[in-house]
């Protein structure tokens, strides 16, 4: 895949931008990177607040000639390659299914895969937010939500020899741009290996190693109005989260935002 980066000071959201140039007839490959975004987009029509260089914003077009029942793999992977970002940050993330990356149980960053038919065929789009810096958090999002710089911030030592690290970058622009890049490197690598051979089933694997959501974790889903509770038990081969439920059977959830239960001891 040949990478070509766009990048725009303002934008309203990275991915409505690349999927009109994946209208247009954009390759396999471009990156569409903004410093701000007026109208940054989340996952069940939620708003991504998105201020200026206080996260990354990014987005990146795929042509993926996978079987349609692989294609929520993307997501999947696409977590990964943030995890693996985060890891080269000397953070310690976890990824709760479908696309939450998490530090210390407070989200860090989210991602939203948007398709379209175009004329060369089926684009997917891949958005990734990466919260950098939490200074205008408000005490509800502080609750729930996290960036880097805090979590920097709060490492006894830092690793000054990592090229994502150097102490006071974060406080500069380049970092932004370090950081996307440090993406992209990770999402080539692993849609790679998503093409490959077994390519799925590798995916599945990579994020069973990744997520302590795979398995044995107590979760609640909403899922058309019912709650499903039970305890994650492994994914299904489209990357399907699988719940056992307190009398044995097994909910297969396609999509829903998951919520961890803390068992009461
Ligand atoms: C979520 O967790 O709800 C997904 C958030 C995805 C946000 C990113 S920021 C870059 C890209 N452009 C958007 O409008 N949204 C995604």
């Amino acid at each position: 895949m040949n990478i070509t980066a766009l990048t725009f000071d303002t934008l309203d959201s990275t991915n409505t931008e690349a999927l009109k140039q994946a209208r247009l007839g954009a390759d396999e490959g471009l990156c569409i990177v903004a410093r701000q975004q007026t109208a940054g987009r989340g996952r069940h029509g939620r708003k991504w607040v998105s201020e200026k260089d206080a996260g990354l914003y990014f987005s990146i077009v795929l042509r993926p000639k996978l079987e349609t029942k692989h294609l929520p793999l993307i997501t999947l992977m696409s977590g990964i390659a943030v995890h693996d970002t985060l890891v080269e940050l000397n953070l310690k993330p976890d990824i709760k299914w479908v696309n939450d990356i998490l530090v210390n149980e407070k989200k860090i960053s989210g991602i939203l895969a948007e398709t379209a038919e175009t004329d060369k065929g089926l684009a997917v789009i891949v958005g990734v937010g990466i919260t950098i810096k939490s200074s205008n958090f408000s005490p509800e999002i502080a609750n729930i939500a996290t960036s880097i710089e805090q979590e920097i911030s709060q490492q006894p030592a830092p690793a000054a020899t990592e090229p994502l690290s150097e102490p006071g970058a974060i406080a500069t622009g380049v970092f932004g741009e370090r950081l996307a890049t440090a993406l992209t490197d990770n999402l080539i690598r692993l849609y790679s290996i998503l093409n490959g051979k077994n390519g799925p089933e590798r995916i599945i694997e990579q994020w069973r190693k990744r997520s302590t959501y795979f398995s044995g974790k107590s979760v609640r889903v909403v899922v058309e109005n019912e709650a499903v509770i039970g305890t994650t038990d492994g994914l299904e081969e489209n990357g399907a989260l699988r719940i056992r439920q307190e009398d044995g059977t097994v909910a297969i959830i396609q999509a829903g935002d998951v919520e961890r239960l803390r068992v009461e001891k």
